[in-house]
Parts: structure tokens; C-alpha cells; sequence
């Protein structure tokens, strides 16, 4: 994991870490009423930075909500944060919320909402191959039925990856009606013959921007694609599977539930996909 880096942004100041403050009437704090979006990081610069901050809109506007600062405007306040903090490779996170008020339920008649950014420094790219054989259990998905909205209402996957981290595995498949939705914190993928399997989007899972990428590239790789859900057996008898993130790229999967997947050893295509996804980030990073 990486390690939180010295200076955050608060609403329009720059500042250490340790003084990096919200009031506890924060609504982000009471009521997770807010949204959130997290950008890799590469040689300094972000990835597919103007798609994350599209559905940063999308998810603002879902929840009523408009950012503090024009979202427009946030490149800028992105970028000094990277060069305060001398950020090669990591992350940055952000959030929006509903800011500070009483603890009434329904939205208060001022609203003074709070941006807040940080950034941490994570090894994306040069990972030892052990790093690339992810172990993967499947639970229950017990969220609420918009999953679109990238919202900071994160306790269902919470649970459900410490349930993964007391069981040795990395991340957790979440199952509806027999099928996968998505990771924890990730898409998730499979290739079953010469195909690549993920769910649709719509209400029911994030529309992953790694996701996206991804399969723009499978496809002018040459790989079919189809979108629908699958279930678990498909996934248990996938021929390779991974799954996507900001934070992981492309992950290959190595085991769902102990049962091996491609042999124990991350896939051929996965593999090639993650080349080409590192390859396309370091080429578009701004
Ligand atoms: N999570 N699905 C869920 C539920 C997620 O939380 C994420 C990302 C994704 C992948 O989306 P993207 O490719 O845009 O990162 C899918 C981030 C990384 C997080 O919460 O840390």
C-alpha cells in the first residue's frame, strides 16, 4: 500500500496532511452525502484525467450537488498538488460533499460544499510477478441499486474486502442473482475462448474509465467483446480474468473461490492487455 504524501488540498488551501481539516458536521461525514474519483498517477501526470472528471460531473449532478470550484478548473488545482508533492507514481483521490450543516436528512438551504484532494504514492507499473496474480473470493453485493454514481457510501465494500484480507485473497467479486456485478473497487473481466466478457453498465455497476480504455484497446487489438453479465460457474471456468481499476490497471486473476484460473499463472491476453493499457497511459498522460 502506499503512504500518504505531506500536503492536501482543503478547499482552496494547500496544507500539511496533519492540518488537512473538515468540520465533523461535515455531511461527507454523517451521511456519506458526497462523491468521489481517483486518478493513477504516472511520471507525474494523470491518466485518462478528463473521463474521471466527466463522471466526477455525472456523479455530481446525480446527487444535486455542484463542486465548489468549476470542474473545469480542477486540472489546475490537480496539478500544482502533484508538484507540491514531488508525485511520480500513485494516486490521487478526491471528493466532493454536501459540506457542513446540522444533521437534518434533506439537503440544507445554504450549501458551502467541500473539495477536498490528496494524493499517495503506489508502485503502478514495475510490479514484481507475484504482484500480477491476483486471488479473488466472491460475496454477496449488498448495495444500494445506484452504482453508477461514483458516491463515498463505501461501507458494503468495506466489509466485504476485510471479509477478503482475513481470507489471504486481494479482492472480492461481488455476486447478484448467480452473476458477477464488479470488484470491490474494480471491473471485473473474463475471456472465455477468444472472447472478453464484462457486465453491461447501467445502474447496477461503475462504468469504469479503466474499463473503458481497456476495451477500446482489446478491440483494436482484435479481441471480441461482449457485454453482459456473466455467472459465476462462466467465471470459475474462465480460460483468464482480470479485473481493472485506477489503482490496479489491468490485474490479472489467478484464482476465484481457490478454484485456479489459466493454471495458477496470470493469462497471455491479460497480460498483453495490461502492455498495451501501461503503454496508452504513459502515451495520453497529462
Ligand atoms: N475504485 N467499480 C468500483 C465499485 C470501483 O470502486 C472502481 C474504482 C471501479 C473501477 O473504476 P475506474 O477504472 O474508473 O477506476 C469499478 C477506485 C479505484 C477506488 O475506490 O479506489
Amino acid at each position: 500500500m502506499g503512504f500518504i504524501m505531506n500536503i492536501a488540498y482543503v478547499n482552496g488551501e494547500y496544507v500539511p496532511i496533519e492540518d488537512a481539516k473538515v468540520s465533523v458536521r461535515d455531511r461527507g461525514l454523517m451521511f456519506s452525502d458526497g462523491v468521489y474519483e481517483v486518478a493513477a498517477i504516472i511520471n507525474g501526470k494523470l491518466i485518462d484525467n478528463f473521463e474521471h472528471l466527466k463522471r466526477l460531473e455525472r456523479s455530481l449532478s446525480a446527487i444535486k450537488l455542484l463542486s465548489p470550484v468549476p470542474v473545469s478548473e480542477i486540472p489546475d488545482l490537480e496539478k500544482e498538488l502533484l508538484t507540491k508533492n514531488n508525485i511520480k507514481e500513485g494516486t490521487l483521490y478526491l471528493h466532493v460533499t454536501r459540506g457542513e450543516s446540522d444533521r437534518e436528512f434533506a439537503f440544507p438551504d445554504i450549501v458551502k460544499p467541500s473539495l477536498v484532494m490528496f494524493v499517495q504514492s503506489k508502485n503502478l507499473i514495475h510490479l514484481k510477478p507475484d504482484d500480477l496474480s491476483a486471488i479473488v473470493i466472491t460475496v454477496p453485493d449488498i448495495r444500494w441499486k445506484r452504482r453508477d454514481i461514483k458516491s463515498i457510501a463505501l461501507i458494503a465494500q468495506v466489509m466485504a474486502k476485510q471479509i477478503a484480507k482475513e481470507e489471504g485473497a486481494d479482492e472480492v467479486w461481488m455476486v447478484e442473482d448467480g452473476c458477477i456485478t464488479e470488484g470491490g473497487s474494480s471491473n471485473a473481466f473474463i475471456i472465455k475462448g477468444d472472447k472478453l466478457i464484462t457486465r453491461n453498465t447501467d445502474n447496477m455497476i461503475l462504468s469504469g474509465i479503466t474499463r473503458k480504455a481497456i476495451m477500446t484497446l482489446a478491440e483494436d487489438f482484435g479481441i471480441s467483446i461482449e457485454e453482459r453479465a456473466f455467472t459465476v460457474d462462466e467465471a470459475y471456468n474462465a480460460t483468464e480474468a482480470f479485473f481493472t481499476s485506477a489503482s490496479a490497471f489491468i490485474m490479472p486473476v489467478v484464482r476465484i473461490d481457490g478454484k485456479l484460473i489459466s493454471g495458477g499463472k496470470p493469462g497471455p491476453i491479460s497480460l498483453k492487455l495490461r502492455e498495451l493499457y501501461i503503454n496508452f497511459a504513459i502515451e495520453t498522460a497529462i
